[in-house]
C-alpha cells in the first residue's frame, strides 16, 4: 500500500540512504533509488521496498554533475508523476590534516557535499513549487558541530549544509516546503567501517552510550521528519549521536 507520495534519496543503494529508502518504502511513499556505481545495491533495496508493498525505481546519477541531477529528476517524474519528498545524502568524508590536504580532496567535497545538495534541491523544489508542498531533509553531520582533527573540508561543508538548510527553510516556508536536517554522528556504515581499528575505539570511548548509530535509527527520522509529525517544524538540525556531542 503506498500514501501516494513520492520520495527520492539521493545515495541509496547503501548505508543511511538506504535505510532511509527502505523506511520511507515501508511507511508507503514511492521511492526513487539514486546511486552513482552500485547498481546491484541499488536494485535490491528496489525489491525490498516493493517486498514492504510500495513502489521503486534505482536511478543512477552523480549528484555533483547539475546536468545528471536534470536527467534524474526528469525520470522520477516520467516514473511516479509528482516528487514531494528529497532526501539529500550522498556524500563523501576524506580525512586529510590542514597541511596535507589536497585540491582535489577539496573539489570532491565541495562538489558532493555542498553543490550536490544545492543542485537536487533547486531541481527538486521546481517540482514542488507548483503543489505548494514539499519536505526536504538534509543529511548533514555532527562534524559539523564538533571539531574532529582532519576534518577540516567534511566539517566545513556539513556546517555549508546546516547554513543552507536554516536559510532555505526560510525562503521555502511561504511555498509550503519544509526544509531540516538530521545530523548523525558515528553511525556503522562503509564509511565508519573504512576507519582504522583504534581510531574507531578511540571514538567509541566519547560516545555517552557506548556504541555507534544503525543507519535505520537515521532512517526513522528523516521518515519522521517527512511526515505530518513535523508539519510545524522547518530550519532545524536533528544531532543524533548517542550524546558524542554533548
Ligand atoms: N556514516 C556515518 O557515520 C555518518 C555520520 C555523519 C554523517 N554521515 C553522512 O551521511 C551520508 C551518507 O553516509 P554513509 O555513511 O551512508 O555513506 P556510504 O555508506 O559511503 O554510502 C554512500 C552512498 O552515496 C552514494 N554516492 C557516492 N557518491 C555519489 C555521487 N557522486 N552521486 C550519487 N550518489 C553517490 C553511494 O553510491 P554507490 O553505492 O553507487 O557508490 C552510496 O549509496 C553522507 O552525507 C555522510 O556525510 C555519515
Amino acid at each position: 500500500m503506498t500514501n501516494g507520495k513520492v520520495a527520492l534519496v539521493t545515495g541509496a543503494s547503501r548505508g543511511i540512504g538506504r535505510a532511509c529508502a527502505i523506511k520511507l518504502g515501508e511507511a508507503g511513499y514511492k521511492v526513487a533509488v539514486n546511486y552513482n556505481s552500485n547498481e546491484a545495491a541499488a536494485n535490491e533495496v528496489v525489491e525490498k521496498i516493493k517486498a514492504a508493498g510500495s513502489e521503486a525505481v534505482a536511478i543512477k546519477a552523480n549528484v555533483s554533475d547539475l546536468a545528471e541531477v536534470k536527467t534524474m529528476m526528469r525520470e522520477v517524474i516520467n516514473t511516479f508523476g509528482q516528487l514531494d519528498v528529497l532526501v539529500n545524502n550522498a556524500g563523501i568524508v576524506k580525512d586529510e590534516f590542514v597541511l596535507m590536504m589536497n585540491p582535489d580532496t577539496i573539489d570532491q567535497c565541495l562538489d558532493l557535499n555542498i553543490k550536490g545538495y544545492m543542485y537536487c534541491t533547486q531541481q527538486a523544489v521546481l517540482k514542488m513549487f507548483s503543489k505548494k508542498q514539499g519536505v526536504i531533509v538534509n543529511v548533514s553531520s555532527v562534524s559539523s558541530k564538533l571539531a574532529v582533527p582532519g576534518q577540516s573540508v567534511y566539517s566545513a561543508t556539513k556546517g555549508a549544509v546546516n547554513s543552507m538548510t536554516a536559510t532555505m527553510a526560510k525562503e521555502l516556508a511561504p511555498y509550503g516546503i519544509r526544509v531540516n536536517a538530521v545530523a548523525p554522528g558515528f553511525i556503522a556504515t562503509d564509511m565508519v567501517e573504512a576507519l582504522p581499528e583504534d581510531k574507531k575505539e578511540e571514538y567509541l570511548k566519547d560516545i555517552p552510550m557506548k556504541r555507534f548509530g544503525t543507519a535505520e535509527e537515521i532512517g526513522d527520522v528523516v521518515t519522521m521528519l517527512a511526515g505530518p509529525a513535523c508539519s510545524y517544524m522547518t530550519g532545524q538540525v536533528i544531532v543524533l549521536d548517542g550524546g558524542l556531542s554533548l
